[in-house]
Order: structure tokens, then sequence, then C-alpha cells
């Protein structure tokens, strides 16, 4: 509503040179001053990239947007998307927008690796010819974690080794002591140069019955060393016989054709409704994933991560890593969740787990923050340093709108489906 103000006494305050035209002062929305000034409206960030929708807050100009042409830009330090909002918000006909678009106008420029804990990808995988590895206990496809990278990566090792940790860790429920750490890292690292391709079940195998070397490294005897690994040994056996069991505890059976496609869906919906496997599960998927992502190729990668709190509930550490890497094999990581706070929320306050998991926002700098629901909206502000009048707009945002903070920029954009877009996208089906 515009509003003409009267300041005390009988005539409005005037503004501009008393030589000039007299005007009275007036406050006005952008959408009135939109219909005073109808061609003038701001260009969003340039138009490199696929088209997302229309600039809300700037006169309802094009909004384009691909975080690696912002990148070359300088607009962006790093190409990684955070996209939060309460359920039903419009976050996935987004990121699927995004995707369907950027894979329409970059062609095999693009590769889009998905990670699907609802198994809601799949029909856009059908659509757009993605590759799927449909990952369920006793099923048929398996990918192995502890697959090395390609090339010669003195970090491989170091990497292994701390998916190791942090999956027997998560089993556990806490850390691992200075010996559980160290055999296992040993186990890995003994494995890893022999230069044989091995999985987790060899891992287990060799800290169940350990080589002499190990033993001689431990300065323990036989027995003090057997004791030490008790624990170790029987969250091994938990991940290989039950928890990844059929999924992640053998040699990868997925050929690698999905590569000179557009793109690969990992389904993990099978294990969607096991809370105490998901993290896992998801832990050891994104794990995967990134190791085969990091190749030399002209291709840039968008990587979507749904239900990104399960990723990092045991993996903060190993997931910032990814994320760090991202940069360097040209990945751009996209991460879904409802609340804001699912990221930071997932270890007890204090730990350096926490730490780490508040420090993933730092290397995240696109935030799309869909409608919240009220008690979240001051966390929202807090993390991602909204202002007053942003923070008020994350409460107030209809479904497909959402406020982009990049950097310090923030903008609402709404996003446009096509029809055909919107009978794809449909996750109200039922409902309506
Ligand atoms: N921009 C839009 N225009 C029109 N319809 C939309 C738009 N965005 C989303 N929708 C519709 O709203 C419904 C919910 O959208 P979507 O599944 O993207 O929500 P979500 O935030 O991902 O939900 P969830 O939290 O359950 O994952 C879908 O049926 C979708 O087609
Ligand atoms: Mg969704």
């Amino acid at each position: 509503m515009s509003e003409r103000r009267s300041d005390a006494g009988s005539r409005p305050p005037l503004v501009g040179s008393f030589r000039g035209l007299r005007i009275e002062r007036h406050r006005a929305t952008m959408a009135h001053l939109a219909s005073v000034y109808p061609f003038h409206v701001d260009d969003s960030l340039g138009q490199a990239g696929p088209y997302i929708g229309v600039n809300v807050t700037a006169g309802m100009g094009g909004f384009y947007f691909d975080p690696f042409a912002l990148y070359v830009a300088g607009v962006l330090t790093n190409p990684n998307m955070i996209v939060t909002g309460d359920i039903g918000s419009g976050k996935s006909a987004t990121v699927k927008a995004f995707l369907r678009r950027s894979l329409a106008v970059h062609g095999s420029r693009r590769f889009v690796a998905i990670l699907d804990p609802k198994g809601e990808y799949l029909p856009f995988a059908h659509r757009h010819g993605l590759a799927v590895v449909r990952l369920r206990p006793g099923g048929r496809d398996r990918l192995n974690p502890m697959d090395p990278r390609s090339g010669d990566d003195s970090s491989d090792v170091i990497t292994r080794q701390s998916l190791a940790t942090a999956l027997v860790a998560g089993v556990l429920g806490r850390p691992l002591d200075a010996t559980e750490d160290a055999l296992l890292g040993w186990a890995v690292a003994n494995l890893a140069r022999t230069g044989h391709p091995f999985t987790l079940v060899d891992v287990t195998a060799a800290i169940t019955d350990p080589a002499d070397e190990l033993i001689a490294l431990s300065r323990r005897t036989p027995l003090e060393l057997a004791q030490a690994a008790t624990p170790i040994v029987f969250a091994l056996d938990k991940l290989c016989s039950r928890t990844l069991a059929g999924m992640f505890d053998g040699p990868t059976t997925v050929g690698e054709q999905w590569a000179s496609g557009p793109g690969l869906v990992v389904d993990l919906s099978a294990v969607y409704n096991d809370h105490e496997a998901l993290p896992l599960v998801m832990l050891a998927a994104t794990s995967w994933l990134s190791t085969v992502l990091q190749r030399d190729s002209d291709q840039r990668v968008l990587q979507v991560i749904d239900e990104a709190w399960a990723a990092v509930r045991h993996g903060a550490r190993h997931f910032q890593g990814s994320l760090k890497l991202a940069r360097t094999y040209g990945v751009s990581t996209i991460l879904i969740c409802h609340r804001p706070s699912d990221l930071t929320a997932q270890a007890d306050d204090g730990t350096a787990d926490a730490k780490i998991a508040a420090g993933l926002l730092s290397d995240i700098q696109t935030r799309v923050i869909f409608r919240q629901p009220i008690d979240q909206v001051p966390i929202a502000r807090e993390l991602f340093a909204l202002t007053e009048r942003e923070a008020t707009w994350a409460s107030q945002l209809v479904r497909g709108r959402a406020l982009w903070k990049l950097q310090t920029r923030g903008l609402v954009a709404h996003t446009v489906l096509t029809a055909d877009e919107m009978a794809e996208f449909d996750t109200d089906a039922a409902m309506s």
C-alpha cells in the first residue's frame, strides 16, 4: 500500500529543490512502483544459466541461475547450495526444474548425481535418461565405499580411513578411542598398500585376525589387541551383516556405463524408514559418490543430496571434506533439508562434530530459503545472516517462492513451472 505521510502541521513535507517541481513525500511497495515504472526491472544475477522464474523483489524480471557461471564471474566463491523450507513449500520442484533446465541449456557439459532417500527422483531419472542404482538389502546393486579414487591421490587412504572410522563410530554411538582409531586406520592402510581392491568385509577380517605386523605396531600381546579390538569388530560385523548388508558390503557391481549418460540416481528408498540405518547408508553412499565424481572431466557436476540431515549425522567431518573438494573437481553440491538447523543440530553442542557441522554452512554460499515455520525463523535469521526484512519474508513465502541469499545479496524469486513440469513434479497427487 502506498501511503501519504503527513508530518505535524497542515502542509506535507516537500522533497527536492524548491526551485524545481514540488512533490509530496511518498512511500510505496515494489509492486506499486513496478506499475508506475512498468519497464524498469533489475537484471538479477544476469542471464547466464537456466531460467528459474521471476525475481519478485525486482519488478518481476527474469531470474536465471548457474553456480558455475557465478563462480567464474566472482559473485560466488563456492558453487555449493542449501535448499531449505517447510514440507510442501516447493524445494524439490525448484531443484528438479533447475536440474532439468541445466541439462537442457548445457547438454553434455553437465552431469547430475542425485542421492534419493525417498525414491522421488525415479520418474525424473526415467524421463531424462539418468542411470538408476537401486540399493536395497539383498538387492542386485552394490557399491563399495572402500573403492579407491581414480588417479594418484595421496589423500585417498586418509579418506577411506576416516570413512571407516565414521561408520564404526556411528554404530557404536561414540567416538573411537585412540587404540581403536589406530587399529582401524592401520587395517585400512595395510589393505590399501597391497594395491588390490578391498571391502569392509576385508577390513573386518584384517582386525579379527591381525597380521603379525599389526600386532608388532600395536605394542600389545595378541590377547590385549583382541580385547581392544572387540568393539570395532562387533561394529564392523553389524555393518556388514545387517545395516549395510547387500548394499555396501561387497565389490561394486554397478558398471561404469552410467558415466557416459546425463546422470545417476542412487535410490535409497528401501531404507528410508529405518532411522538407525539411513544415516549410515547415506554416509556410505555420499562417500562413494564423491569418490567417483572426483575425476578429470570437462563436465560440471550437480550433486543433489536430499534429506541432508541424515548424510551429516555421522559424517559431518567426512562431508566437509567433500564440500571443499567440490571446487577442485567442478562439483556443485545441493543439500536439501526441511529446517535450517537440520545440518547443525545432528551432533551434541560443543563437540568437534557440532562445530564442523556449523562450519559446513560457510562452505555453502547459495542459500535458497523457502517458507519457514515461525519457530524456525530466528534460527534461519542467525544461521543465514538474514536482515530483519528477509526474516519476515521467510515466514510469509507462498509455495514455489524462495528467498535466494547469495553471499550478502538477497532476492525473492518465484519458480515458474511449465504445465509438463507441474505434472511431472507433482508430489501432491494423493491430496488433490
Ligand atoms: N513453483 C511452483 N509452481 C507450481 N506448483 C509448485 C511449485 N513448486 C511446487 N509446486 C507443487 O507443490 C507441491 C509440493 O512441492 P515439492 O514436492 O517441491 O515440495 P517440497 O518442499 O519438496 O516438499 P517435501 O518437504 O515434502 O519434500 C508439488 O505438487 C509441486 O508440484
Ligand atoms: Mg521434496
